[in-house]
């Protein structure tokens, strides 16, 4: 019996992990975790097999404790462990609310160390740790600021945890993403009349099920991080080749509003 436990599994990313998953019967336990228990209903019912489903606001410590329980009264061995559950909204410091902000540092962040931390006992030998980073992490995004310096923490976070899980074989991958055709987008911009990149910023857009398929390859290979598609990697190259302020003039020119 092979356990995967996925948070943000209601849709998009963790949703089609679960599915590849599954097809290639490499997880045949599912532990779905998110806010919308219908969505992951529906997910359970096609994957045809045991599935515990979790209802839980990660972004709140209340919702990471219910999955905390669950988990340490099952002890489960896992195989998988799929942190997808993530937001980002774009706007500057004066646009967005103080809620909106600490939000996606308690989801993107708190949750996904705390639910790391406290999973990583229960992942048995062979086992993969897969954390979402973002083509995002790699610099200062002004007007995305806080979301791409959590993906920053992420990215950091996963290299080093990889060291402390080699003895115990097991992997742990950052996988970042370019833009990804899921219901990211639409709850990035959201907000009406904020700073965010022109509608054609957002291409190419990478379908799920595609970069969900390379990113378990690279996790089955044990890479630390996996960049989607040749854009996304050409990105990577700059950002380690250019300056910070020079990218982050680049990318104000792809925003909305002048500023
Ligand atoms: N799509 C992209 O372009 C892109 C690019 C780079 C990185 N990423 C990252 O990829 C991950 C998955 O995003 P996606 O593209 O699949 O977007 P998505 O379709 O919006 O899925 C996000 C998932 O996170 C869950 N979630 C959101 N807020 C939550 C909360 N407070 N508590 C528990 N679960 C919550 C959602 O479920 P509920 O709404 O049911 O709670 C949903 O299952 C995120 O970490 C995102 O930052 C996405």
């Amino acid at each position: 019996m092979a356990v995967a436990i996925i948070t943000g599994a209601s849709s998009g990313i963790g949703r089609e992990f679960a599915r590849a998953l599954r097809a290639s019967g490499e997880a045949n336990i599912f532990w779905l975790v998110a806010r919308r228990r219908e969505k992951m209903e529906e997910l359970a019912e096609e994957l045809g097999c045991p599935c515990r489903i979790i209802p839980a606001d990660l972004a709140t410590s209340e919702g990471v404790e219910a999955f905390l329980r669950a988990l340490d009264s099952e002890k489960p061995q896992v195989r998988y462990l799929v942190n997808a559950a993530g937001f980002g909204v774009f706007g500057g410091y004066d646009e967005l609310s103080e809620t909106e902000v600490m939000r996606m540092i308690d989801l993107n962040v708190k949750a996904t160390v705390r639910i790391t931390h406290r999973v990583a006992p229960y992942m048995e030998r062979g086992g993969h740790i897969i954390e979402m980073g973002s083509g995002s992490c790699f610099t200062p995004l002004p007007y995305f600021n806080v979301y791409a310096a959590g993906k920053a923490f992420i990215l950091h976070y996963s290299k080093a945890l990889r060291y402390e899980m080699r003895p115990r074989a097991v992997s742990v991958t950052c996988f970042c993403p370019g833009w990804v055709d899921t219901g990211f987008l639409g709850i990035a911009t959201c907000e009406e009349g904020v700073t965010a990149p022109k509608p054609d910023s957002y291409k190419p857009l990478l379908r799920a099920d595609k970069v969900v398929r390379g990113a378990l390859r690279a996790a089955k290979r044990g890479r630390v991080m996996y960049v989607t598609n040749v854009y996304t990697k050409l990105q990577h190259l700059l950002f380690k080749l250019l300056p910070d302020r020079l990218l982050s003039r680049i990318w104000m020119k792809r925003l909305r509003k002048e500023k």
